[in-house]
């Protein structure tokens, strides 16, 4: 076998954003567009001899990435690749399989829930040691080496067959195609009590309903639910993944996951509804005709933790994103732990996690983990409150009202402005900032201005900072309006407006969500201009 070096010219886009290097299938399919990425990859980490692991969500192009990607590993020295049968891995299972061997790192392939097929999204990430993905110095690493590159390495072979377990040889490479979904469960088994969840899904008294959106879960779901735990057949439902999601947007949230949402609200509804997102990284959770924000799911998980098996020695801490609503907050200081604010994206946990600063993390864009693994991760926050479920045995509705009940409601809500022109938004971005100094003390009707500023965060454990991660406009009544740009878009510009209040009266706590933000909206509105900046009359998706 033959290695080749084949010169390429670098491409000025490599630029990873919030979770990765994100483009269109069509980019990836240029010519050198993925090897360039790869080879910048092997030319900053000393990979020669390492184990890495490879494996991705199934979207289209997908089969044809990992063979180039094993190849160029081949020709780079790396020592072993795993790889998921089929390419397939999970994005919280490719975080289990690299700590479970010890592997130097993992190439994750995905562009988590954006659209898939030839005419979708595709995206490439590098993960570390921990399982996480790479911190800043690295990808900024890898980033600047793509603007250099001037060749690849690549071994002239065969394509590997990789819908079967086995062993193989490429040069001087080991290749181990493994089951993606065997040590993914093995893992959940030693966090949940399974008896006790498959005593409630076996009961006749309890149903439930999975959508896999037809994207990676799917495998994994039904192993889990339906083979493992016992629910009936048809319990995951759009549970087999599919090269293009079925056409359709795999992201669990009320607008894409609408035939489950058609499920939870209808007529003789189950208990509990779920989904999760293109690579299994994210999760929506629904009772009946109740659905239950990300940020509230956080904190439920957090003041519910010690009824878990995994968990019930108590929490280090709890990590949110800064957009994240503070309902964790409010548990954490019950609970005399340490609560961390951190910027969007998972990679800004993975530090605290390793220092045992915080056990659970989430996000508002239906993001929820632990120290388990160092990705987000769906199907184990669908566990997590089943086993929640199964030991209070109330309803989801019920156990939500008593979490308000207790600690208040944050209402929340998050508004985005999809393909708007980037030009014209970050512009908007720029006259915000320079707004910022002067915003303090300012009356808006209701709303006094307590304090204002462009998020930056320095992380406790290695000490790095992050700037310019979120303008944030807080009221004196405990109030929040945050303004940011998406780091996941491919087209455009979206616009994120995160809108939070706090409710401390019961009596107030049924409120429509919207109802009870409308001043703050029209405030975020007002202030950043949204209508002119934008040429919106009002945002694409409201959650
Ligand atoms: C979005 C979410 C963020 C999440 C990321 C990856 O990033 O807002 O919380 O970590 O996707 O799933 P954004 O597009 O806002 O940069
Ligand atoms: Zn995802």
């Amino acid at each position: 076998m033959n290695i080749k070096t084949i010169s390429t010219t670098p491409f000025n886009d490599q630029k990873p954003g919030t979770s990765g290097l994100r483009k269109s299938v069509k980019v990836f399919q240029s010519p050198h567009y993925l090897e360039n990425f790869v080879q910048s990859i092997f030319d900053t980490l000393q990979c020669e001899n390492k184990t890495l692991v490879v494996g991705g969500d199934g979207r289209y192009y997908n089969r044809q990435a990992i063979q180039t990607i094993l190849k160029m590993a081949a020709a780079n020295g790396v020592g072993r690749m795993l790889v998921g049968q089929g390419g397939i891995l999970s994005t919280p299972a490719a975080s289990c399989v690299i700590r479970e061997n010890q592997a130097f790192g993992g190439i994750v392939l995905s562009a988590s829930h954006n659209p898939g097929g030839p005419d979708g999204d595709f995206g490439i990430k590098y993960n570390v040691t921990n399982g996480g993905p790479a911190p800043e110095k690295i990808t900024d690493a890898i980033y600047d080496r793509t603007k250099t590159i001037d060749s690849y390495k690549i071994l002239e072979a065969a394509d590997l067959d990789l819908d079967r377990p086995g062993s193989f040889k490429l040069a001087m490479m080991d290749v181990e195609v493994i089951d993606p979904v065997v040590p993914y469960i093995k893992l959940m088994e030693s966090l949940f009590d399974f008896d006790r969840i498959k005593d409630l899904l076996t009961s006749g008294k309890f149903r439930m309903c999975m959508d896999s959106l037809h994207a990676v879960t799917g495998s994994y779901a039904h192993a889990i639910f339906e083979q493992r735990l016992g629910a009936p057949a048809g319990t995951v439902q759009n549970g087999i993944p599919l090269e293009d999601f079925g056409g359709g947007h795999p992201d669990p949230n009320l607008v894409y996951a609408h035939d489950l949402v058609e499920v939870l609200y209808g007529e003789n509804a189950p208990d509990f509804g779920a989904a999760s997102d293109g690579d299994g990284d994210r999760n929506m959770i629904l009772g009946r005709h109740f659905f239950v924000t990300p940020s509230d799911s956080l904190a439920v998980l957090t003041a519910n933790a010690h009824l878990v098996p995994g968990y019930k020695d108590g929490l280090a801490g709890v990590a949110r994103s800064m957009p994240t609503s503070a309902a964790c907050d409010r548990v954490a200081e019950k609970l005399g732990i340490d609560c961390y604010e951190t910027p969007t994206g998972w990679k800004f946990f993975g530090n605290l996690l390793d220092a045992n600063k915080a056990t659970l993390c989430g996000e508002e864009s239906f993001g929820t983990g632990s120290n388990h693994v160092r990705e987000k991760d769906g199907l184990w926050a669908v566990l997590f409150w089943l086993n929640i479920l199964a030991v209070r045995g109330e309803s989801v509705e019920q156990i939500v009202r008593t979490h308000w009940q207790t600690y208040g409601r944050n209402f929340y809500s998050r508004h985005d402005y999809e393909e708007v022109d980037a030009a014209r938004a970050n512009e908007m971005v720029e006259r915000l900032r320079s707004l910022l100094p002067n915003l303090k003390g300012q009356q808006f009707g209701n709303y006094q201005v307590a304090y204002s500023d462009d998020f930056s965060y320095t992380d406790p454990v290695d000490g790095s900072v992050s700037q310019k991660q979120g303008i944030r406009i807080g009221f004196t009544d405990g109030s929040r309006i945050v303004f940011r740009l998406s780091g996941t878009g491919t087209k455009g510009a979206t616009l994120r407006l995160y809108l939070e209040s706090y409710e401390p009266d019961a009596s107030k706590h049924d409120r429509d969500t919207q109802e009870a933000l409308a001043p703050l909206i029209a405030i975020g509105e007002e202030i950043a201009q949204i209508r002119k900046f934008t040429d919106r009359e009002a945002p694409t998706v409201i959650t």
